[in-house]
């Protein structure tokens, strides 16, 4: 299995579900997508019950959950749906996502509208959707407070080299037995590495062999009753018996809220509008008078052809710029 690769068209099985035959598996649960996502990953990690510990914190207050396998979306949609709906959530929440075969665009809207996924939240994801290249591609929700990230890349590869902490983890790769690396000891203890004290998680796996893995990394797993008909599933919290390494960080809180950004060219303009979206009072100081006086003003540009032994994201863009759209995959 290519290591990233776009995902092909994606084939409904019989019963109308989403199927990926690159690892001839379905996307969702066939007893329903979204009861799914909710039972298993939103409750499974306590999500309501954890967000109603920040009820009266201060604004800035985040939360951020790290998914193994974006697909569809439908736990993004669901974790977004149940975030919107608390009273008191955290101010912020911050949803990660690892995918190794982005879904074509006109795919994802295809599912999401057979999936009957709620049409404005569908739209906005639709509307955000990157190309798939690989690496970060940040998109934002409910007025900045949400951001999802998409890191669209092998998760074993790249997951060990993050640097964030989590405070709930959804393992959501295809079956073990169809897609081990997904599950892979090592990929596990690196989410050891990256949770927060308490971090709960949450799978529809109830594997021995993912039992043993969690445990290993720092788990407390519990093997509960599974969701439509499914004999069993897990949940687990970090609770390290033996703490390694110092756990990430709590994330930063900061009750000023005030920034000064030096400079309105292009980088601090960017800088200090992304301060203004999240509520942060921001003084700008530029000594030409006005925004892009300097070398951000300049008309023009100049470029060359970047050409490069290998796929990387700079040499692609140069061949779409240069030859459009159609030759982008020489
Ligand atoms: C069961 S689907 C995920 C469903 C998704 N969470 C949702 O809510 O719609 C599993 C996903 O894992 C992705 N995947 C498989 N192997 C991967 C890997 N090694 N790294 C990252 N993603 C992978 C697949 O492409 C697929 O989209």
């Amino acid at each position: 299995m290519p290591s990233f690769a776009p995902h092909p068209p994606l084939v409904f099985d019989e019963s109308g579900t989403p199927l990926s035959t690159l690892y001839g598996d379905v996307f969702r649960s066939r007893a329903g997508a979204w009861a799914e996502a909710q039972a298993v990953f939103v409750e499974g990690c306590a999500l309501p019950q954890r967000w109603d510990e920040f009820a009266g914190d201060p604004s800035d207050a985040s939360f951020t959950v790290l998914e193994l396998g974006f697909g569809l979306g439908v736990n993004f949609l669901a974790t977004l749906r149940a975030w919107r709906e608390r009273s008191g959530p955290p101010a912020r929440l911050h949803f990660f996502s690892v995918e190794a075969h982005p879904l074509a665009v006109e795919d994802l809207r295809h599912a999401l509208d057979v999936l009957g996924a709620p049409p404005a939240d569908a739209q906005h994801l639709l509307a955000a959707w990157p190309a798939a290249l690989p690496g970060m591609h940040r998109l934002s929700f409910e007025a900045d407070a949400v951001t999802l990230t998409l890191c669209f890349g092998d998760a074993l590869a790249l997951v060990p080299k993050l640097r964030l902490g989590a405070d709930a983890f959804f393992l959501d790769g295809f079956a073990p037995a169809r897609n081990p690396r997904m599950w892979d000891p090592a990929l596990l203890r690196a989410l050891g590495r990256l949770a927060r004290t308490g971090a709960t998680l949450a799978t529809w796996s109830a594997a021995g062999a993912v039992r043993e893995a969690l445990a290993g990394a720092g788990f407390e797993v519990e093997r509960v009753a599974g969701h439509a008909g499914k004999r069993h599933r897990l949940r687990a919290r970090h609770a390290p018996r033996w703490p390694g390494a110092r756990p990430p960080e709590p994330p930063p809180h900061w009750p000023a809220r005030t920034a000064l950004v030096v400079g309105a060219g292009l980088a601090g303009a960017a800088t200090a509008a992304g301060f203004a979206r999240r509520g942060w009072q921001v003084t700008v100081l530029e000594a030409g008078g006005g925004p892009l006086r300097g070398g951000s003003a300049q008309p023009l540009c100049a470029d060359h052809l970047h050409l490069s032994p290998d796929d990387n994201p700079l040499a692609r863009l140069r061949v779409r710029e240069l030859f459009g759209r159609h030759r982008a995959g020489v």
